[in-house]
């Protein structure tokens, strides 16, 4: 096992009702923001409540933050939150609003010239305001991590940023309010949670018994339970599960002193940065085509993958890693995840203009795979396999 520091200060109210406690998380004289999306937070009933639990409070709200939420859109809100000089900003919806949250409260405390070198130039972020969040969709794991992923339009990329700085304070998971989200929706969640165990397991063996065996679980959870929740969307054992699974996956735990890959996630951010396509979708596609093409990289752990997960006994070494990737895309079809990006009317012309948006990584020295051995070249294998 490879060394490791891991701290994950966020408080995670897990189950039904846990909204009644929302007062005792926020400071009394908080001046409080509630941000949530387009209009899922209202329809649901939950900003509704939310608003019951802060009668005594100080809060105004503003709805709005879209899906991949961009740089350009955020930066209003950060103007207001500065203009009224708010104290707590309390996130409400899935990963685009949680992101977004966090973002707000990092630029609202940004003393540089401008709040894009936060993304573009990933200058340092040391300090935030304080944010909770309430979660309605999951999936992206955002709700006990101090990441998010940002759009900037001008540069034509989605941007990940992280610091200590926006972990949330609490998280407030019901599982009751990812009930009213749209299957799809949900559907990518289950992928999305499945590619981050992934980007974090399937690498190379280092020892690490626990965080493998952590991460087995928690994909054989998703394996076996994510597809009744298509048949049964408001099952709570199922619901609750899949949300602590995904929640699971990236605070930070089964990561710990594993090496990671990060690359699906960055081609798919490249992806859904110039063709609009779900995050999710992205994952469904580019995880099994990655698997793929650095199937000598990832051999050991694509056997033990293979084994341990898909119970797989029979044939060759070559056999049992080629039917792991087959059982792959079978559970992604199943859930209703195309993994093919045709699926959504692309094709070989995606190739340069992904390519195109990767060089400025390459071009700081920042390497991909967990060995830095996946060149653009292979990159291209990738795209061409996920078509
Ligand atoms: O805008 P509203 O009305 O809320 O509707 C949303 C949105 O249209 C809807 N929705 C959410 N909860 C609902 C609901 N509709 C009905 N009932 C509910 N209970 O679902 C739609 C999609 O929401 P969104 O938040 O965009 O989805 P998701 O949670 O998949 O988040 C995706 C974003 O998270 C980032 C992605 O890049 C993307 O921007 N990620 C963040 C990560 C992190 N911070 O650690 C890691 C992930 O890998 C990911 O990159
Ligand atoms: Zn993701």
């Amino acid at each position: 096992m490879q060394n490791f520091e891991f701290k994950n200060p966020t408080k995670i109210l897990f189950g039904k009702n846990q909204l009644e406690k929302l007062n005792q998380e926020i400071p009394q004289n908080a001046k409080i923001l509630i941000l949530y999306g387009s209009s899922s937070a209202k329809e649901s009933g939950v900003l509704d409540e939310i608003k019951t639990q802060l009668t005594e409070f100080n809060y105004s709200e503003f709805g709005g933050i879209e899906p991949n939420p961009t740089y350009e859109n955020l930066m209003e809100i950060v103007d207001f939150v500065k203009e009224n000089q708010f104290t707590f900003l309390l996130a409400v919806g899935g990963g685009s609003v949680i992101d977004g949250t966090k973002f707000i409260a990092a630029a609202s405390c940004f003393e540089g010239e401008t709040a894009s070198d936060i993304l573009v130039k990933q200058v340092p972020v040391t300090k935030a305001l304080p944010l909770g969040t309430i979660l309605t969709l999951s999936g992206t794991g955002t709700e006990m991590n101090g990441e998010a992923v940002i759009s900037v339009q001008t540069e034509g990329s989605k941007i990940p940023f992280r610091s200590p700085a926006i972990y949330p304070k609490f998280s407030i998971l019901d599982p009751t309010y990812t009930y009213s989200a749209p299957l799809n929706q949900v559907s990518n969640g289950i992928v999305d949670t499945f590619t981050h165990i992934m980007e974090q397991y399937l690498t190379y063996p280092v020892d690490a018994y626990v965080q493998d065996r952590f991460a087995e679980s928690l994909l054989i959870i998703l394996i076996e339970e994510g597809p009744k929740v298509l048949h049964t969307p408001t099952d709570y054992a199922l619901r609750a599960n899949l949300m602590w699974t995904s929640t699971m996956a990236i605070n930070g735990i089964i990561g710990a002193g594993v090496p990671q890959d990060w690359s699906t996630h960055i081609i798919g951010h490249a992806i859904t940065a110039a063709y609009k396509i779900d995050h999710g979708k992205t994952m469904g596609a580019i995880l099994p085509a990655m698997l793929e093409v650095q199937k000598n990289e990832k051999r050991e752990k694509l056997i033990q993958y293979a084994k341990r997960v898909w119970k797989i006994e029979k044939g060759s070494e070559d056999e049992m890693i080629a039917l792991s990737i087959i059982k792959t895309k079978e559970f992604f079809d199943m859930m209703g995840v195309s993994t093919q990006l045709s699926t959504y009317g692309l094709d070989r012309s995606i190739i340069p203009t992904v390519i195109h948006s990767l060089e400025p990584l390459t071009d700081l020295g920042i390497t991909l795979g967990e060995r830095g051995t996946l060149t653009l070249d292979k990159v291209a294998q990738v795209l061409e396999l996920a078509l």
